[in-house]
């Protein structure tokens, strides 16, 4: 039988390669801390590697023209990624197990099972030639034509006159973003625990030092949560107002209203969420932060259509492509090529539309997206200047966070400098 670890990593390449779908938030639930860990080190080589790991494969078949069936390339990208790159697995622990998974009717093809065993026992006894050979395939395997578009659209902004970037630096931000992201946290009762240290450049944030474990048991403990950096730096907006009502309307699972409501304590903070069990957990969170916010489980068009009153900060977090978060999401490049990016243009457009009639007179609205895509972000900026002339962009971001020189309108940090997830914002005051 293989272990519950192994079984995890193989329904999520699955999920991934068979259905297209996101590794789901929890995938990795049930498993113990140590199994955990082991999984996320293994689905994350196995994502990261995966066109060379199945370029590998090829030549050693007697058809290398025909495709495996999914089961099988599952079973063997995850035998080659253990045997490479896996320190302390033992070789035939990582033979073995991903033989016994081609007998699990739902994640193997039993067929193949000698096949896999083979390749995998050659692979074995290459020893450390076999980190060498498959380091040497070409990059560019793991690279989709989504992830072009993408580091094309992170760079372009950023280019003198809107060139091309070069290869060179599109080479490099892929390269970035090929590496585990360090993940970033935000203290919000108490001191730091030792295994963090501060930003230097972005007071309140604190990342894990290097080596350090995850602190599991402080984030339990309610007195901190992880959140991306650039979330921490786009939270840190520059704005004298203060606010009396506060929309968060895309609010689940709730970082951004947690800084919301420890920034604005006096404010009355309405936090929209359309998923009821996304609502339920952005509830949990909130209540175990101490932050004061009333939940809608609503359509925030539709809550915004029935209600009378406005607000003087609207934070609008829109659903995305995720196109900025390649990092954290290794899946993304295998899974972007199939996503509406017109259906969401369209349904971003829609939540603008409903927020701006709502934003008050001296308020403040922010935009904001994961995503590098200019249709997420620069198009609807580009239509707000048309339709709603009445905006004026305001300079809420420092110097160094944009594009233009000096303090910014649009939060859209350069992709090579920047340690953080790629966002794109834009902030609006009605005057
Ligand atoms: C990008 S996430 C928000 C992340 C959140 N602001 C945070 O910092 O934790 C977008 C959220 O908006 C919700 N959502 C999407 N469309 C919505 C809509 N029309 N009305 C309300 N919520 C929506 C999604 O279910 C999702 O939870």
């Amino acid at each position: 039988m293989p272990t519950p670890a192994r079984h995890a990593v193989a329904r999520a390449l699955h999920g991934v390669f068979g259905a297209g779908h996101r590794v789901a938030e929890h995938w990795d639930v049930g498993l113990s801390h140590a199994d955990a860990i082991f999984a996320q080190a293994l689905l994350g080589a196995c994502l990261r590697r995966w066109g060379r790991l199945q370029a590998y494969v090829k030549p050693k078949l007697k058809e290398p023209s025909r495709s495996l069936p999914l089961g099988s390339q599952v079973a063997l990208a995850m035998g080659l990624a253990q045997l490479a790159w896996m320190d302390g697995v033992a070789a035939h622990a990582a033979v073995n197990e991903s033989v016994e998974l081609m007998c699990e009717p739902s994640l193997g093809f039993a067929p193949h099972q000698g096949l896999v065993n083979a390749i995998l026992r050659r692979a074995a006894e290459k020893g450390p030639v076999l980190k060498a050979d498959l380091d040497r395939l070409p990059a560019a395997l793991d690279r989709t034509a989504f992830v072009d578009r993408v580091l094309q659209a992170a760079l372009a902004p950023h280019q003198v006159h809107q060139g091309q970037p070069s290869s060179v630096e599109i080479e490099a931000l892929w390269t970035k973003l090929q590496a585990p992201p360090r993940p970033a946290f935000r203290v919000l009762r108490g001191a730091a625990p030792a295994e963090l240290e501060g930003d230097s450049e972005l007071p309140g944030c604190w990342k894990l030092q290097e080596g350090a474990p995850f602190p599991g048991e402080w984030l339990r403990s309610g007195a901190g949560m992880v959140q991306d950096r650039s979330s921490q730096a786009l939270m840190a907006f520059a704005w004298e107002g203060r606010p009396v009502d506060v929309l968060d309307a895309c609010a689940a699972p709730g970082g951004k209203t947690t800084a919301l409501g420890l920034r604005f304590p006096e404010a009355r903070i309405t936090a929209v969420e359309r998923e009821p069990k996304r609502a339920e957990r952005l509830e949990q969170n909130l209540a175990g932060r101490g932050v004061q916010a009333q939940v809608v489980v609503a359509e925030v068009a539709d809550f915004l259509a029935h209600s009378s009153g406005s607000f003087d900060l609207i934070f609008l977090d829109a659903p995305c492509s995720g196109s900025g978060t390649l990092q954290k999401h290794p899946e993304m490049p295998w899974i972007g090529g199939h996503i509406d990016l017109g259906r969401l243009g369209e349904l971003q457009r829609d939540l603008l539309r409903a927020a701006i009639p709502k934003l008050a007179p001296g308020g403040l609205l922010i935009y904001a997206v994961c995503s590098w895509l200019p249709e997420e972000g620069e198009y609807h900026r580009a239509w707000v200047r048309t339709a709603h002339p009445e905006l004026v962009p305001a300079k809420v971001w420092p110097a160094g966070w944009g594009v233009e020189p000096g303090p910014t309108s649009c939060f859209r940090p350069h992709p090579l400098s920047w340690d953080g997830e790629g966002f794109q914002a834009s902030a609006w005051t009605r005057p």
